[in-house]
């Protein structure tokens, strides 16, 4: 299931982002990869610790927190402090599965939940689509800067090769307290099916009170805290 959050920055807040990601070091992207990614991975980053990494990844889990479809559809346990990419042309990052554990410090992870949000207006670069392979076949995101996408960690993907311009995105992974993404998935159409009746009949019709309590304890036998 691939959920695209729409401005989760405004216009102004992904100006700030750029002004303080222009005045960054990058570096060399291969160092957050695993062995095989490696191999794939051709691009640049802010290293995990640099104070801007730190600074604009405090502003992103703070609207994350506040934002009802990434809780809704991700159930998050945990999120990883956010990271920033970069792809200038001819840069790609061929097809990959994110690694399952990580570690932030001396926590240790599991990556559930993958996340891109676009830094860059779509107009200003060629390729640079992130492809995910979900159930349905290849799926290709490109997104108005500001805007999201969260997918499947256990997914194959790949980010197209930029042939123009430059594509600037910040990524993270979450651990979701539903570790299995069928169950996340119904868990989210249920979430969304009971806000649709509770508009059309009221919160305290018994069968919102009915199936509310079925969702909670649905997540009460699946997830983890
Ligand atoms: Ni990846």
């Amino acid at each position: 299931m691939l959920i695209h959050i729409p401005a989760l920055l405004s216009a102004d807040e992904v100006g700030h982002f750029r002004a303080v990601l222009e005045a960054a070091a990058w570096t060399d992207g291969r160092v957050t990869a695993g062995a095989q990614s490696a191999m794939a991975k051709n691009n640049l980053q802010i290293p995990e610790d640099a104070a801007e990494a730190r600074q604009l990844g405090a502003i992103i889990l703070d609207k994350l927190g506040r934002n009802e479809a990434f809780v809704a559809a991700g159930l998050p346990l945990r999120v990883f402090p956010p990271l920033f990419n970069r792809y200038d042309e001819g840069m790609g990052f061929g097809a990959h599965v994110d690694n399952t554990i990580r570690f932030s410090g001396p926590v240790r992870f599991r990556t559930d939940l993958s996340s891109t949000l676009f830094l860059t207006d779509p107009a200003d670069y060629d390729g640079g689509e992130l492809v995910v392979m979900d159930t349905y076949g290849e799926q290709k995101v490109k997104l108005p800067a500001g805007d999201m996408v969260l997918y499947p960690a256990s997914s194959v993907h790949r980010v197209e090769t930029v042939t123009r311009g430059s594509r600037w995105a910040s990524f993270f992974w979450a651990q979701s307290m539903v570790a299995d993404d069928g169950r996340r998935a119904l868990l989210y159409q249920m979430d969304q099916a009971i806000q649709t009746l509770a508009a059309q009949v009221g919160l305290d019709h018994p069968s919102v009170v009915s199936l509310t309590g079925a969702y909670h304890n649905l997540i009460r036998m699946w997830g983890e805290t």
